[in-house]
């Protein structure tokens, strides 16, 4: 190798390098901005977390819900009083029509509840008074796999209650219906 090769090749090192160090700038300036995006975001969602979604699932109340194909009624004796109605997604009634167990990521089951009164107009039949909560569950096996791949939450009056009632959701659930992939409701026919 000549001396002027030497040189020429010891050049495009020197330019390789600067287009390098430019690389690398630009990569942790994108870098920088995707970490501010991320901080914009988790803000966004903290800000969110207060107001309507469940203490340690992050469960909100999903959109639409009240429109949902009934799974079946339920009441519940003194001293609660309620009528409640389970009500699922289309992933929900899909899996209950093929009886697929566990039910598949992305089921949601709602749960609503009212204060059994009679009626007004026919003493011997009781209606649904007050609303009292709205539960839910969500199932994504990842993210929930601490708690049988269930995220729950109860609200009432739209906004969560807090993390020690939810702490008690998974156990109850779990000594219940293990075998049923934690979920208490059997389809009514
Ligand atoms: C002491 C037991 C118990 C606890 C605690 C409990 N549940 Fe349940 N849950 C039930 C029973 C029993 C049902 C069946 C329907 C009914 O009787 O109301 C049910 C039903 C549900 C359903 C409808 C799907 C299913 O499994 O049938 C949802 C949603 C739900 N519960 C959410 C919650 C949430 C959220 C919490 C915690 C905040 C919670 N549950 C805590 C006993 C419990």
């Amino acid at each position: 190798m000549t001396q002027g090769q030497d040189e020429i090749s010891g050049s495009a090192i020197v330019a390789r390098r600067a287009r390098l160090r430019k690389l690398i700038q630009i990569g942790s300036f994108a870098a920088a901005m995707a970490s501010s995006v991320v901080a914009i975001g988790s803000f966004a969602s903290a800000e969110t977390k207060d107001e309507n979604v469940s203490p340690i699932y992050g469960v909100t109340i999903p959109q639409g819900y009240r429109k949902w194909e009934l799974i079946a009624p339920a009441v519940e004796a003194a001293p609660l009083n309620e009528i409640r109605s389970v009500l699922g997604n289309d992933i929900a009634i899909k899996a209950y029509q093929d009886g697929t167990l566990p039910f598949p990521d992305g089921t949601v089951l709602v749960k609503l509840a009212w204060k059994h009164v009679p009626s007004p107009e026919f003493g011997p039949a009781s209606i649904p008074g007050a609303a009292t909560t709205v539960q839910v569950m969500v199932k994504d096996s990842k993210k929930y796999a601490a708690t049988g791949g269930w995220g729950f939450g109860r609200f009432i009056n739209g906004k969560p209650v807090d993390e020690a009632q939810h702490q008690t959701c998974f156990a109850c659930h779990q000594a219940g219906v293990k075998d049923h992939d934690f979920v208490f409701t059997r389809w009514a026919p």
